[in-house]
């Protein structure tokens, strides 16, 4: 395959910003410099006021997850290809086994569905019970797959959710592999004591959901999460945190020396609750767990995130239908299945809202958005880096761009975006995976299984 040369744009790093050609050849980038000499062959990328920088990571992303009686919308292959098309080369999925079901199993089963993915992934291991066979099989995956991250649910109680015996027994199995434990905090039992309470009461619609899972329910297991892990001595990541409650829990915890990474998501930067002041169905759409919340925990999060207390901006794209799968949950808000897409809009919405407005910096948003997911889950230097050595995964970005997010136009595979209507500042002209031009402006050019599996250090 001849090399990729992408000339003159504005290379932007975590800490630096300078202007530079790159050339990229068999999948890496092999120079960096001024009016590089490349061969005769190779394709040319005019990236001339365009800024360019490390290819996109979204480290919670669920593609063709079965949950709440149906399955996530995008599969492997559809969803990194929206991925790509927004600047995301590399994703890091679940595997979710089934309450009981081996590790093992699991593993297999989404191992076997991500091989058509057409960007790299890796996999964090979901553990939803506990027990010796559990132990051995944290151990193996670890070992045999490079799995160096184990996720549980706090919420989902009776379904994935693990109790805190189980949580502290992941954490020790965790710690002892020198592995990181991310976890959804939300108290599972309290939100089913809410939830049956509204149903009791005849609210079903889904602006009902919210309700059932309020900011105090998540605070509260985020401090016990992060009081569990503390117990091990091991740090923890706190995944798709959303409000003050939480954010309090984190910086108390960290003024008394203990490791809390945080997770947020663009919806939970910039939506409020009123995305569920219908009396339709329409917001089913924004039905994803922990919910949208209040006006101010946004401006908490944007704080937050401005002065480096939240390390990665992921998406957790995890989309259904509103006609058939949403809809499930017609006349009961607690069966509108969870979740809702975003990989292809994170970067965009991160620049125009984040960057363009002022709230963070250039190396901020690269920052969180490309390299500190590849430091925290041991993909860096391979990933998240524009360094000779790294994969030639690259996004060229072309500020003078615009655009307006659209469920019409968008390639995630369902109906609605929960941006829908949101315009953008900027927007991807070229996307590199593994040295190869996967997106080219506007046109998509990506291959079904010529994504890799990344085994994490
Ligand atoms: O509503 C959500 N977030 N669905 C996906 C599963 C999860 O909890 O992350
Ligand atoms: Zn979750
Ligand atoms: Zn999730």
């Amino acid at each position: 395959m001849p090399g990729v040369v992408i000339r003159g744009g504005e290379i932007i790093t975590p800490l630096d910003r300078y202007t530079a050609d790159i050339y990229c050849e068999d999948g890496l980038i092999k120079a960096i410099g001024p009016d590089l000499d490349v061969p005769a062959d190779a394709e040319v990328v005019d990236a001339a006021g365009q800024l360019v920088f490390p290819g996109g990571i979204d480290a919670h992303t669920h593609m063709e997850l079965p949950f709440m009686g149906t399955t996530s919308a995008d599969d492997f292959f559809t969803g990194t290809a929206a991925g790509i098309a927004g600047g995301t080369t590399s994703i890091i999925d679940f595997i979710i086994p089934a309450r009981n079901q081996s590790l093992l199993e699991a593993r297999d089963f989404w191992m076997n569905n991500a091989a058509k993915a057409c960007a790299d992934y890796g996999f964090h291991m979901a553990v939803t019970w506990f027990g010796e066979q559990v132990e051995k099989e944290m151990r193996q995956v670890h070992a045999e797959n490079g799995i160096t991250s184990f996720k549980t649910f706090m919420a989902y109680t009776g379904a994935i959710g693990v109790d805190d015996d189980e949580l502290i027994g992941v954490i020790d199995t965790a710690g002892s592999l020198g592995a990181l434990v991310t976890t959804h905090c939300e108290h599972g039992l309290a939100v089913q004591s809410l939830q049956r309470k509204l149903i009791a009461q005849g609210k079903t619609a889904p602006k009902y959901h919210p309700r059932s899972r309020p900011t105090w329910v998540e605070g509260e297991a985020t401090h016990r999460a992060i009081t569990l892990a503390r117990c091990s001595g091991q740090p923890i990541y706190i995944v798709h945190l959303t409000c003050k409650e939480s954010m309090d829990a984190v910086t108390r915890a960290r003024e008394e020396g203990v490791t809390v990474f945080v997770e947020t998501c663009p919806q939970y930067l910039l939506l409020d609750d009123s995305v569920y002041d219908t009396d339709d169905f329409e917001g089913a759409a924004y039905v994803m767990s922990p919910p949208i919340r209040p006006k101010g925990h946004q401006e908490v999060l944007w704080n937050a995130l401005s002065c480096g207390m939240i390390q990665h901006v992921a998406t957790d794209h995890c989309p259904f239908r509103q006609e058939d799968q949403k809809s499930m949950g017609k006349d009961d808000f607690t069966k509108i299945p969870n979740g809702a897409a975003g990989i292809e809009n994170r970067l965009a919405l991160m620049y125009t809202y984040g960057v363009a407005t002022g709230r963070i910096s250039l190396h901020q948003f690269v920052d969180v958005c490309c390299t500190q997911p590849a430091k925290i889950f041991g993909l860096y230097p391979r990933k998240g880096a524009i360094r000779v050595g790294a994969d030639a995964d690259i996004v060229v970005y072309d500020p003078k761009a615009s655009s307006t997010i659209s469920a019409k136009t968008h390639r995630h595979h369902v109906d609605r975006n929960i941006f829908e209507g949101f315009k953008i500042e900027g927007g991807v002209s070229h996307t590199l995976v593994g040295g190869r031009i996967a997106f080219k402006e506007g046109d998509l050019r990506v291959v079904r299984g010529a994504g890799r599996y990344l085994p994490r250090t």
